[in-house]
């Protein structure tokens, strides 16, 4: 694993590629194009690799997104003040020849590390409610859903938080200290709007005989 320099750019556009081809359906994952890489990849530390061999197999991309419209601490209504504190998760993909591996897991992780040292406080991304594996890694990394609503294309995305200088209750204390726990069908869109409406966050994923749900929970 390491941080990937101009001379990647190439090899990012492959596997990208590579994945866009994999799709189960083309929503789930919004593609990058070449001067995105290119402008990403000049921030220091901004997109961390995998490779095997002199393969790339697995990346994750971060980006500090200042004022800009699509500041995802505006959909969360933070306050003006915190905007410049949020980083993004932006995008993670592993090669299917290697998923399995907990290769998104340990991404992430590592880039909340750096995120973490570069001093900023919120971390947010967006998840589609129709990518289980990337919704249980990302919660599974202390973020929370704390919004769902359509994004660009109008596709459905959760908006996922989590403040790094003050984790919630459920993170420090286990979801015991919640008064209210309800579990629900992933697909169940209006239902998760209500709950969030609600107060709720999703905090955990479950597989029962309904398929994927997600946990909410009030503390
Ligand atoms: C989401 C993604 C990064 C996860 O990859 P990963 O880190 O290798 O996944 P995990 O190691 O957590 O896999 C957990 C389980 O889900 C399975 N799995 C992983 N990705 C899967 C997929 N796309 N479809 C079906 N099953 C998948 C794994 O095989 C594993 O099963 P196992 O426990 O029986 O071995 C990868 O699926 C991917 O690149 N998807 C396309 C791009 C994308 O959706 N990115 C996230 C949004 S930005």
């Amino acid at each position: 694993m390491e941080f990937l320099q101009t001379d990647s750019l190439p090899d990012l556009l492959n596997l990208q590629s590579l994945i866009a081809a994999n799709l189960p359906c083309p929503e789930i994952f919004m593609l990058h194009d070449d001067m995105y890489f290119q402008e990403t990849l000049r921030l220091n530390r901004s997109i961390i690799g995998v490779t095997t061999g002199e393969e790339l197999i697995a990346y994750s991309i971060i980006r500090i997104p200042g004022l800009a419209d699509d500041n995802l601490g505006k959909d969360l209504s933070l306050p003006e003040g915190e905007l410049m504190k949020v980083a993004h998760l932006q995008a993670a993909a592993v090669h299917p020849a290697y998923r399995g591996n907990g290769l998104q897991r340990k991404l992430t992780s590592a880039h909340l590390r750096v995120i973490e040292e570069m001093g900023y406080e919120h971390v947010c991304c967006t998840v589609s409610p129709k990518n289980p594996v990337s919704l249980a890694n990302i919660l599974s990394c202390g973020l929370v859903i704390e919004g769902l609503c359509p994004k660009q294309q109008g596709w459905w995305r959760y908006i996922m938080h989590k403040n790094i200088l003050r984790p919630n209750l459920i993170e420090m204390e286990g979801r015991n200290v919640c008064r209210n726990e309800i579990i629900i069908p992933i697909s169940d869109i209006e239902g998760q709007l209500d709950l969030l409406k609600k107060g709720f966050k999703g905090v955990k994923m479950a597989y029962t005989h309904e398929g994927a749900e997600v946990i909410y929970a009030k503390c």
